[in-house]
């Protein structure tokens, strides 16, 4: 009975995770519950028989023998090994099954290209032949995230707490995981395995839009990145995720973890050294190690140099300075 008070005391506690957001979230919180219920009921027959036994077998204070040698229970050992057994085997099989169904994809999904890299997650979506520094994602629709490391980095951690998914980013491999989201809203992916001093900066936003908001933003997309007219500077800006740490008014990025980018003018002649300005952010992208502005962490990624081709980098310098003040 006391189990059973145990059992129920767990089902009315409130829910403490974070808003479930995909259908695995929903089957990960349930297999959980049934856990917590399980184990919540036994603790309490535990913790009643212990209790119990330290009160009525206490020892009397002037009682300074040694106690009784009593041999096992055969019957009652073959029952509290059996029991466990069962139930051990029971939410082993629920668990595969959970996983099983976590990771049925059919051929309708959206795939998506995720990159770690210290520090910072960046998105390709290989069928939209698309960049993106945001996680755009659209309700309902299955998604397989593919997730890689970069060559002599070191091991990240993929992780939406609102989808209950996890999967490490490893250099070398691919890795995969799946969800399917549920609610429209923006969350946050996480970096959950400590790699380095940025680790804890380590986000990016993942936004759930409906099927046409989806559709509308890959258009958008395609046409900042391949029209004439547009800004090609502003197009890798956007593609590599710049806004998710720094501030730049012209691009609408408001970004903290890295210094405003607004005044970059003024920064090159501060920390320059003699540098134009075009050279100091030129360095800045290939080499962000080389001037650290005091009061943020050396944590910009430092394979800018190699991802980025040399228009891209041109285009990203002007971009940046035409739009800083001067
Ligand atoms: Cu990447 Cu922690």
């Amino acid at each position: 009975m006391i189990g059973a008070l145990g059992a129920v005391a767990v089902w009315l506690t409130p829910s403490w995770f974070p808003v479930a957001a995909a259908t695995q979230a929903d089957r990960q919180d349930t297999l959980y519950f049934v856990m917590m219920v399980i184990a919540s009921f036994i603790m309490a027959i535990v913790v009643t028989f212990l209790v119990y036994s330290m009160w009525k077998f206490r020892r009397p204070d002037d009682d300074f023998s040694d106690g009784p040698p009593i041999h096992g229970h055969t019957a009652l050992e073959i029952f509290w090994t059996a029991v466990p057994t069962f139930i051990v085997l029971g939410l082993a099989v629920y668990g595969a099954v959970v996983l099983y169904k976590n990771e049925e994809v059919s051929s309708n999904r959206l795939v998506v290209d995720v990159t770690g890299r210290q520090f910072a997650w960046s998105f390709h979506y290989p069928k939209q032949q698309i960049d993106s520094g945001v996680l755009m994602l659209p309700v309902g629709r299955e998604t397989e995230f593919r997730i890689h490391g970069v060559e002599g980095d070191v091991i990240h951690s993929f992780y939406v707490p609102q989808f209950r998914v996890k999967q490490d980013a490893v250099p070398g491999i691919t890795t995969r995981t799946y969800a399917t989201p549920t609610r429209i809203g923006t969350y946050s992916l996480i970096c959950t395995e400590l790699c380095g001093i940025g680790h804890s900066q380590m986000r990016a936003v993942v936004q759930v839009v409906s099927a046409v908001d989806f559709e509308k933003w890959i258009s958008q997309q395609r046409e900042a990145a391949s029209a004439a007219g547009q800004n090609p500077g502003e197009a890798v800006f956007n593609a590599q995720g710049c806004g998710g740490c720094h501030t730049f008014q012209p691009a609408g990025a408001s970004g903290k973890v890295g210094p405003d980018l607004d005044q970059l003018t003024a920064a090159a002649k501060k920390y320059g050294g003699g540098e134009t300005a075009a050279q100091y952010v030129h360095d800045s992208i290939v080499d962000p190690s080389k001037v650290v502005v005091s009061g943020y962490p050396d944590i910009m990624p430092k394979d800018f140099g190699q991802k980025l081709s040399d228009q891209q980098l041109t285009a990203l310098v002007n971009y940046l300075l035409k739009g800083a003040s001067q």
